[in-house]
């Protein structure tokens, strides 16, 4: 195997590292070659967690720190770790393919790297076997068969980061999927991206209550192709009791847009995706990093320190215009609009022509056919 492997090199943040060369790069992840993948797309994705866990280093509790990247297929994002982060810490690199172990090894050596360990176990045998400060869950497709290990595993005030690419499921393409693996009901259409996000939360969050953990959310996002979210770990029942209340279902008729129908969405996460202070020292840390998405991943910062402190789901422009029979107003003129009445507006993450507010559906109505400029309705 070792022989056969045609290896190229690749840099990412400020580390150059080997990845096996990828025979058909149009056919996504290489598990049909048997060979670890390293995803360019992925970028953004390691470049948050280069800055959330050096967040970690720097404001933790704890003298030394074990860091698990623990579906690590190259290796990448724990190389990355050990190359880019400042502070006591150790790496874990895991995978249990063969192959992965193998460029693994290979990479640290190369590297000469020594605060990093690789393993080739399951990673549930793993995190029943050491604890940790920090857990990446970055699977194909659902994480949901590592969450209760991993809370399990994670040290009091750690940080645990979930990936999912199963967005079709979460986002109501296929409810019984949803069903099935996050025990939720999605919803497909308009606010489906911010729904399947909750879920998720929503699912790590019940996966801690029932461990006596609560959890922090201090960033969750979704992309094209994942969603990804970071939740601080605490280690005690009342913040168990916290996390555990967040979890709700929300009835369909209390989502716009508003339909007449039985049932409800989720249960889901009704609490903040964001913390807003540490997202503020996020930024702090991102601008010193050499990061090679870091004016995307400034932008998404700023997003969701305005998010944070944003109710739930969303209106978008587009819709209403349609409702209202007004072509939609331009989004500047909606929030001057807005603040002219006092009524707080935010930016949302989910739709470049979304925002999120408290006020009600009719003062939502009224504010936006004044900021219409064609409107055929008057309703003030
Ligand atoms: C999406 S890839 C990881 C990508 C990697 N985190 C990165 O940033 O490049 C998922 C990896 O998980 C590994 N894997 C799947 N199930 C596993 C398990 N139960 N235990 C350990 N590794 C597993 C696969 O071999 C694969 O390499």
């Amino acid at each position: 195997m070792s022989t056969s492997i045609r290896y190229q090199q690749i840099t990412e943040g400020s580390t150059v590292f080997f990845a096996p060369e990828q025979k058909n790069k149009d056919k996504g992840p290489g598990k049909k070659q048997g060979l670890p993948f390293y995803n360019p797309a992925m970028e953004l994705n390691r470049d948050f967690s280069i800055v959330v866990v050096q967040w970690l280093l720097s404001t933790g509790q704890r003298k030394h720190f074990s860091l698990l990247d623990g579906l690590a297929a190259t290796g990448v994002r724990g190389l990355r770790f050990s190359n880019e982060l400042s502070g006591s810490f150790d790496v874990i690199i895991n995978d249990w393919s063969e192959e992965s172990f193998f460029v693994m090894q290979k990479n640290v050596k190369e590297k000469s790297l020594k605060n990093i360990r690789c393993e080739n176990q399951n990673l549930n045998s793993l995190l029943l076997e050491e604890k940790f400060d920090y857990i990446d869950v970055d699977p194909f497709g659902s994480p949901v068969s590592f969450v209760d290990a991993a809370m399990k595993s994670i040290r009091h005030q750690g940080v645990l980061a979930v990936s999912a690419t199963d967005t079709a499921g979460l986002c109501g393409v296929y409810p019984k999927v949803c069903l099935r693996r996050y025990a939720a009901h999605p919803l497909h259409g308009p606010i489906m991206h911010e729904v399947g996000l909750r879920i998720l939360l929503g699912f790590v969050a019940r996966e801690a209550a029932k461990h006596e953990v609560g959890i922090q959310p201090i960033l969750s996002y979704k992309t094209d192709h994942y969603m990804r979210l970071y939740v601080q770990i605490h280690r005690n029942i009342p913040s168990a009791n916290k996390t555990a209340k967040r979890i709700q279902p929300i009835s369909k008729k209390d989502v716009y847009p508003f339909k007449d129908e039985p049932g409800f969405i989720g249960p889901l996460w009704t609490g903040s995706l964001h913390d807003k202070k540490i997202i503020k020292m996020l930024k702090g840390i991102g601008e010193r990093k050499t990061v090679g998405t870091k004016k995307k991943m400034m932008k998404l910062f700023s997003l969701f320190e305005e998010e944070s402190e944003a109710p739930l789901f969303y209106y978008t422009t587009n819709e209403l215009g349609s409702l209202l029979r007004c072509s939609p107003p331009k989004l500047e003129e909606l929030w001057e609009t807005f603040h002219q009445h006092d009524l707080p507006i935010f930016r949302t993450q989910f739709d470049p022509t979304g925002f999120k507010t408290p006020a009600s559906f009719d003062e939502v109505k009224t504010l936006f056919v004044k900021s219409c400029k064609n409107s055929e309705w008057n309703y003030v």
